[in-house]
């Protein structure tokens, strides 16, 4: 029995992870793995090969996906599809572990008529329904604290100025919130709630003094150096703009990614073996939640934001 591994759509941290976990179970089971290179669209050009669990032990701490990735649209089409359900069929898949965000669930589940298939949320962006967390989030969390911190040690020590800082996660403000929420900061900018700039600008100037004139806003709301430069010139102090940019989504693993990570890559090998195709979802205490695919809830996510712009995992 081969079973197939490929990540999908943006790199998250974790991904490495799911795939030694992956590969564990494989060879536990007395099977044998093939990794899939660059997502479906490698996937149908049958650009794969035998993977080991002692290889991608090595690459369990890094960030991004050892097995490269795509946004591959020809996926929705017909013949992209084909291109797909043949390759599996040639590679003699009998099991398809799929890491990724939505687009990657839709992905799979498109093939699960072809070969049993396990997704596995992993984004930085948990824009799934049906898993309480995904797998990078807590990473992409911990990057921006930190940045933040840095942002305090330097306000702190040359007072005067203000810091907005960015983060990624477009189309929805999901990772601003958490990011906002966990390093204690009041005022972020998100595309589903409203804000005041000059509210903020007065904000900013008033706590300019103390290194603690810190926003947050999300890249879904617009050009970070043009709303800094709003910013600064009602506060009448420098307000730095702050990019993170991609590199949050090469924050280095953290240990819940990581521990999730295994246990859900273990859970889909163990569930395509028994020919079921499964979404694993993942519980906000950190068990593994495995649900069939196509009846995978399609209930919201469970992250919440409350009025006060602060934010819950609950
Ligand atoms: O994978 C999700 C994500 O990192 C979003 O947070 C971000 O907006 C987007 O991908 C960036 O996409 P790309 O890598 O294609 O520029």
């Amino acid at each position: 029995m081969i079973i197939g591994i490929l990540t999908s759509g943006g790199d998250a941290p974790g991904m490495n992870a799911v795939i030694a976990g992956a590969c564990d179970e494989v060879e536990r089971l007395g099977r044998r793995a093939v990794g899939v290179r660059s997502g479906f669209a490698g996937l149908a050009s049958r650009h794969a090969g035998p993977i080991t669990a002692l290889e991608a032990r090595t690459h369990m701490h890094e960030p991004g996906t050892w097995l490269g990735t795509s946004r591959w649209l020809q996926l929705r089409g017909e013949h992209g599809r084909a291109a797909c359900r043949e390759a599996v069929e040639a590679l003699e898949l009998s099991g398809l572990v799929v890491i990724g965000g939505d687009g990657s669930a839709k992905g799979g589940r498109v093939l699960a008529d072809t070969v049993p298939v396990a997704v596995v949320p992993a984004t930085i962006d948990r824009d799934l329904d049906g898993t309480d967390l995904t797998i990078g989030v807590d990473s992409a969390i911990g990057y921006a604290m930190d940045a933040i911190d840095r942002l305090r040690v330097t306000g702190g020590s040359l007072p005067g100025r203000a810091f907005l800082l960015q983060t990624l996660g477009a189309p929805n403000g999901f990772l601003a919130d958490a990011v906002a929420a966990a390093a204690g900061i009041d005022d972020v900018l998100v595309p589903e709630r409203s804000y005041d700039l000059d509210a903020l600008a007065a904000r900013l100037r008033e706590l300019s003094m103390t290194g603690a004139a810190i926003a947050v806003m999300s890249e879904a709301v617009g050009d970070a150096v043009r709303i800094a430069e709003a910013l600064a010139e009602r506060a009448g102090v420098r307000v730095h703009p702050t990019i993170l940019g991609h590199s949050q989504r090469a924050a280095t693993p953290s240990a819940l990614d990581r521990a999730l990570a295994q246990a859900a890559g273990r859970a889909a090998v163990s569930a395509v073996s028994r020919r079921e195709s499964t979404f694993i979802g993942l519980a906000s205490d950190g068990a593994v939640a495995p649900v069939p695919l196509a009846r995978r809830p399609a209930t919201p996510a469970v992250w919440t934001a409350s009025s006060d712009n602060q934010g819950a995992i609950t």
